[in-house]
């Protein structure tokens, strides 16, 4: 299966409630053959009318970070854990990250990237492990099976508490200086 025929197997689930109330499907975009995968958590008012993640307001701070530390936005996939939009954003439930989990792993074996960079504690709770702290473990590298990974700050969590944002700067500058060391393409 590629990406789009797995995209048009996504826009037809109907494995849990959220079919009912999204707009859009927000699969991911991206290159297929990125080297670097970033995963948030879920689409938001923005992404659910656009269908494509992280088009809102943390996602024009998630491009000034790309843009600072030389990533380009055309050269990486983005995607989140669920595809539809959580009704008033709050957060996934559990029945739902589970019936949606399937269509990441499958983007991720697709894309097959060599770094995944969880965006947030949701992401990183459920793709590095259950236990994940992100003020404690953000910007640490963990080696999983074939995949390097690691988790930033959500950008939303940066927007609500702006002293963050040094640290996101810091994580995002340690990926591009590991993308640059593993020659992978940014
Ligand atoms: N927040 C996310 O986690 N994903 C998006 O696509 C937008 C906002």
């Amino acid at each position: 299966m590629n990406l789009e025929e797995l995209y048009k197997k996504c826009n037809e689930c109907r494995a849990c409630s959220l079919h009912k109330t999204k707009t859009n499907t927000v699969f991911g975009v991206g290159r297929s053959d990125a080297d670097i995968m970033f995963v948030g958590e879920a689409p938001g008012e923005n992404e659910d009318l656009t269908g494509e993640p992280f088009v809102g307001r943390a996602g024009k701070l998630f491009d000034k970070y790309l843009d600072a530390v030389g990533i380009k936005r055309e050269n990486i996939y983005i995607a989140n854990i669920l595809k539809c939009r959580p009704p008033k954003n709050r957060d996934p439930q559990k029945d739902e990250e589970e019936a949606c989990m399937g269509f990441l792993r499958e983007q991720v074996r697709i894309i097959n990237p060599s770094l995944i960079v969880c965006l947030g504690r949701i992401s990183a709770m459920r793709l590095i492990k259950p236990d994940f702290k992100i003020t404690a473990e953000h910007g640490v590298f963990f080696e999983k099976g074939k995949f390097m990974m690691t988790a930033v700050y959500h950008p939303s969590a940066l927007l609500r508490d702006p002293h963050k944002k040094d640290d996101m700067l810091k994580d995002m500058e340690k990926i591009k200086e590991y993308a640059v060391n593993n020659g992978l393409i940014i």
